[in-house]
């Protein structure tokens, strides 16, 4: 077995042979010995931008998970190769919302509705899911470009039906102003909304599916963290839940983030909401502030973690020797269909 500096210098000799026909993004949630080989890093909708921009690297290694992967294949040519160095490194949250169960709630909730909806995917969604979104008018979006897109969709109609993350539609769209009562959540299970408004009250359907990170943030953390540091500000991801955001002093995505901290005066004191391995790499970076986890015990993505040396190295050497593992590849039908929903954000984003 290669010892860790042995597998570092491997990738960096492969990654010098092949030059700009290799690619590296990986997203802010991935491991240090993982993102020190990142020829760029981002958040999703950055990553989105980068995968669509590069008409040069024949193969895209993507650091991350699944649907950034599916994404980034969906966004390059059909020269440009995607590969996932472990194929177990899915999201929880887009495996809640399964395109069966959506195809079963369209009908149901236009025959409540009418013609009056239009569906909105976070990305963190099956490429399946963001077809469904194009070929019914709608679009994708990110934690960063959520404000716009759902106002751009009330532009389109009267109802939004936001999936698969309840919290990031429903802090999304109470910031813009819609009241929580004129929100309902969707239940794929029951195939019911479930709220007690009337139907014509409703201004977005949320799906219920959640972050399993993100809702290891609660509002006892941040109740603990005002008793303790009285002067620390709380920072969180919108995948919190709304009561989560509402007791923060300021929530968006991991961009936004690490733009707040970095801006922020030396000596300031912050308490952060997001996994694990981006929190601790804020730490590192600014010894002179005082950060730490909203929960203490710190809160990890299982699936981003899995990405890690050993697979890189191993996805980069099958690479090298012509016989590549883990390529993730579309179908042409659901990427047509998805491409749209992802083009409809990226000229806005
Ligand atoms: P952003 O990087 O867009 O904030 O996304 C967070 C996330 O949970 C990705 O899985
Ligand atoms: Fe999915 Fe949450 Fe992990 Fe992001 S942090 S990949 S939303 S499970």
């Amino acid at each position: 077995t290669l010892s860790k500096s042995d597998m570092e210098s491997r990738i960096i000799a492969i990654k010098k042979k092949l030059g700009s026909k290799l690619f590296i993004p990986g997203h802010h949630y991935q491991k240090d010995e993982v993102i020190q080989f990142a020829n760029a890093t981002g958040d999703s909708l950055q990553l989105a931008q980068l995968s669509a921009a590069n008409k040069e690297a024949e193969n895209i290694v993507f650091c991350g998970v699944h649907f950034m992967a599916e994404t980034a294949d969906m966004l390059t040519n059909e020269q440009q190769h995607v590969y996932l160095p472990d194929m177990r490194a899915g999201c929880s949250m887009a495996d809640m919302a399964d395109i069966y169960q959506t195809e079963q709630a369209w009908p149901i909730l236009q025959k409540l509705f009418g013609d009056t909806i239009i569906p909105l995917t976070y990305v963190n969604s099956t490429a399946a899911i963001k077809a469904f979104t194009g070929r019914h008018g709608g679009a994708c979006v990110t934690s960063s470009s959520a404000k716009d897109m759902v106002k751009w969709a009330f532009t389109q109609k009267q109802r939004i039906f936001f999936l698969p993350d309840q919290h990031l539609g429903r802090n999304t769209a109470y910031d813009l102003g819609v009241p929580l009562e004129n929100m309902a959540v969707w239940n794929p299970h029951t195939n019911m909304l479930e709220t007690e408004q009337p139907p014509e009250k409703i201004q977005v359907i949320l799906w219920k599916g959640h972050c399993s990170v993100h809702e290891g943030f609660t509002v006892q953390h941040t109740e603990f963290v005002r008793q303790a540091h009285p002067n620390m500000r709380i920072l969180v991801h919108p995948e919190c839940s709304r009561e989560v955001v509402a007791a923060a002093d300021d929530a968006g995505s991991t961009k936004y983030i690490i733009d707040t901290i970095n801006k922020a005066p030396s000596g300031s004191s912050w308490a952060i909401g997001t996994e694990m391995n981006l929190v601790n790499r804020i730490i590192s970076q600014h010894p002179d502030k005082q950060i730490i986890s909203l929960n203490k015990h710190f809160c990890p993505c299982l699936t981003m973690n899995r990405i890690d040396l050993p697979h890189l190295l191993w996805c980069l050497e099958s690479i090298e020797q012509g016989q590549p593992h883990n390529r993730i590849q579309v179908d042409v039908h659901t990427a047509k269909e998805a491409r749209i929903s992802l083009e409809r954000m990226l000229i806005r984003a």
